[in-house]
């Protein structure tokens, strides 16, 4: 380890289970030297196994529910007292689309759950990113990530209204980025990671052709869970300060494919 995160103060959003990305995102931070709190919607902390984590991390928890203001000041205003400063890195790793839990298809989207999966995917994200700036609870040369994928910019059929959600999410990323590095020089960026095996993940209809097809499409093949948290450590350290306002992908080298060999050779001497 490097000690890159050395004295820093976090918020970790979305840690589930010991496959979530943000759970690795933690342990890694952890192991870099941040203290942090740990959060998820109460929901999820009852089904989860968050306290093992943050016992392995002397980690506190704070439920709250994205979607509910009075929730994220809570959160915000207890972080900074629990960790004694203001706020120097935080991690939106949260998404979830009721039109894919139920396998709605994309052409009959029930929007009341459109709705639904926009404001606790995309719109959180604002939402956090206002009470932070209100409270001016972030510290200068902070750093705020959070997890895309790059069906914003290129279809794929499945992900369903999630697309749509990330292109919001990273419009917003650019858009509160400006005003955060202007006013508090804090920067703002999303990470596309490749396909993962996680609760989300596996959601998504068809996911073991996508992340196998992902697979064999990069010439780095998948970045997995804890690469991904490798990455986010680094945008969290002062290694990286100048970043802002960007969408980076983290995805073995998918992003810029055409095609690979071994993706030919699967067509050849077809008719
Ligand atoms: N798994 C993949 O293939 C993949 C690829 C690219 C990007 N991502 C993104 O990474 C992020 C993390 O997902 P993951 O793959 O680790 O899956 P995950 O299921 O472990 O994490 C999603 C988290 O969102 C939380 N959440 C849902 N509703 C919430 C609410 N109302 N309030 C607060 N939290 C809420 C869940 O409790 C869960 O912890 C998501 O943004 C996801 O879209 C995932």
């Amino acid at each position: 380890m490097y000690n890159l995160l050395k004295g820093k103060r976090g918020i970790i959003f979305g840690a589930l289970d010991s496959n979530s990305i943000a759970w690795k995102v933690a342990e890694s931070a952890h192991a870099e030297g941040a203290t942090f709190v740990l959060t998820n919607a109460p929901i999820a902390m009852r089904m989860g196994e968050i306290n093992e984590l943050a016992e392995k991390t002397g980690s506190e928890i704070i439920p709250a529910d994205v979607t509910k203001l009075e929730d994220i000041e809570n959160l915000i205003e207890k972080s900074v007292e629990i960790l004694g400063g203001k706020i120097d890195f935080v991690l939106h790793s949260i998404g979830m689309s009721v039109n894919v839990r139920k396998k709605i298809h994309y052409t009959d989207n029930n929007y009341d759950f459109t709705h639904k999966g926009f404001d606790i995917s995309a719109l959180s994200f604002h939402k956090v990113m206002q009470v932070l700036y209100k409270k001016d609870a972030m510290a200068e040369w902070g750093s705020i990530v959070a997890l895309t994928y790059m069906a914003a910019q290129r279809v794929f059929p499945d992900y369903n209204d999630m697309a749509d959600n990330k292109a919001y999410l990273e419009s917003i990323a650019r858009s509160f980025g400006y005003f955060f590095g202007r006013d508090h020089k804090v920067r703002v960026n999303t990470i596309s990671q490749s396909p993962t095996a996680t609760t989300a993940g596996n959601g998504v209809k068809g996911f073991s052709g996508f992340i196998n097809y992902a697979e064999k499409m990069s010439p780095l093949g998948n970045a997995t869970a804890q690469e991904c948290a490798d990455y986010t450590i680094t945008l969290f350290s002062d290694l990286t300060k100048k970043v802002t306002l960007q969408n980076l992908f983290h995805d073995g080298g998918f992003s810029n494919m055409g095609v690979s060999n071994e993706i030919m050779a699967a067509f050849e001497d077809q008719e």
